[in-house]
């Protein structure tokens, strides 16, 4: 008999419910957010296997399982498998399936993630820390497309469609010679990197309204807003949690705050206190001025010395104009 419970709960264990998951509800009106809309609708109906490349919390899952429910493989099942969150020894039989007797204590046939994502769609999350051997059978599997489930012999057909996600630069691992180069290409069909939350501010504003209202949905309290102080000190925070990290922090100022509206006083320290320094002024009681604040007074001096033409300020400090409106909007220069 096959054994479904426990995959089941892992599957489980990697979806992060709540926030806006169901199709077309990768929120944000920033230039990079509205491509990658576009791409995943497209490629949701072009049945190819895609890499994800971001950082953590950038919204991988998200599109992923997006991309599923908008193909025509949404009746069958999402699986999502985070590689790394698995001790390498149980990678190979929770993936693959094994059969019964496989090896001691394996008394019952396992499906494996790959033959429970049958007709639908696998998330391999992590796929950058599977092992060599772990590569080269996943490479099989993807050229045959065909199982052999741990201690078998007959090679099982497969159906389904694969979406691998990572935060590595694979192309730098297999340089490296710590990825296949075969499996990168048979993954990497095409690439779809996600930016960070920092290179986009504008998805702040509707991140953090489609957040608020759906915290007043889950807690059925009345929605509350947002005043303009504390949206902008978020926008121009680094936020290396990403779109995770912008939830948590919803989250925390909607369970302390009080009135209608979140203020900065609702913000965490790192947050709230971004903007505190002055010109010259030195971080830390060390004396030594932060590196945000010397990039902060450098960008600043290059603005005032081409008079606030940003073409001529951004020419001085040898970059492209997009970076220096980051640099202004982060250090709140405007
Ligand atoms: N554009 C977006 N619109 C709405 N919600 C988003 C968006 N991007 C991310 N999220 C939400 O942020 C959270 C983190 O996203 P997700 O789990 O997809 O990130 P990830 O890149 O897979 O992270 P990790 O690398 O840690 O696995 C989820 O709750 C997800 O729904
Ligand atoms: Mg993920």
């Amino acid at each position: 008999m096959l054994t479904h419970e426990r995959l089941k709960e892992d599957c489980i264990m990697l979806s992060s419910p709540g926030l806006a998951e169901s199709a077309g509800h990768i929120v944000g009106r920033s230039p990079q957010t509205r491509l990658l809309r576009e791409q995943v609708s497209r490629l949701a109906l072009c049945d190819v296997n895609l890499l994800l490349h971001g950082e953590s919390g950038v919204g991988k899952e998200l599109i992923a399982r997006t991309v599923h429910q908008l193909s025509p493989r949404s009746r069958g099942p999402f699986v999502g498998v985070n590689c790394a969150a698995i001790h390498e020894s149980l990678l190979e039989s929770e993936l693959f399936g094994h059969i019964a007797g496989a090896y001691t204590g394996a008394e019952k046939a396992t499906l494996g993630f790959l033959r429970a994502a049958e007709g639908g769609t696998i998330l391999l999350d992590e796929v950058g820390d599977m092992s060599s051997q772990l590569q080269s059978k996943l490479l099989r599997v993807l050229e045959e497309r065909a199982v052999v489930p741990v201690g078998g012999t007959e090679a099982l057909p497969l159906n389904v469609r694969v979406i691998a996600a990572t935060h590595r630069d694979l192309a730098a691992a297999v340089k490296d010679g710590s990825f296949r180069l075969d499996l990168y290409y048979r993954l990497n069909v095409v690439t779809i990197d996600i930016p960070p939350l920092r290179e986009r501010p504008d998805d702040i504003p509707p991140l953090v309204e489609a957040m608020l209202e759906d915290m007043a949905d889950v807690l059925c309290m009345p929605v509350r807003t947002i005043d303009q102080d504390a949206l902008t000190l978020m926008m121009s925070y680094d936020w290396p949690g990403n779109v995770r990290e912008l939830a948590n922090v919803v989250q925390r100022a909607y369970a302390l705050g009080r009135g209608p509206t979140v203020t900065v006083e609702d913000l965490p320290d790192a947050i709230a206190c971004q903007g505190d320094l002055g010109e010259g002024e030195v971080a830390g009681g060390t004396g030594f001025p932060s590196l945000k604040q010397a990039t902060r007074d450098h960008v600043r001096r290059a603005l005032q010395a081409s008079d606030g033409v940003r073409s001529q300020a951004a020419k001085l400090l040898d970059i492209d104009r997009k970076s220096l409106w980051r640099m202004i909007r982060r250090y709140d220069l405007d």
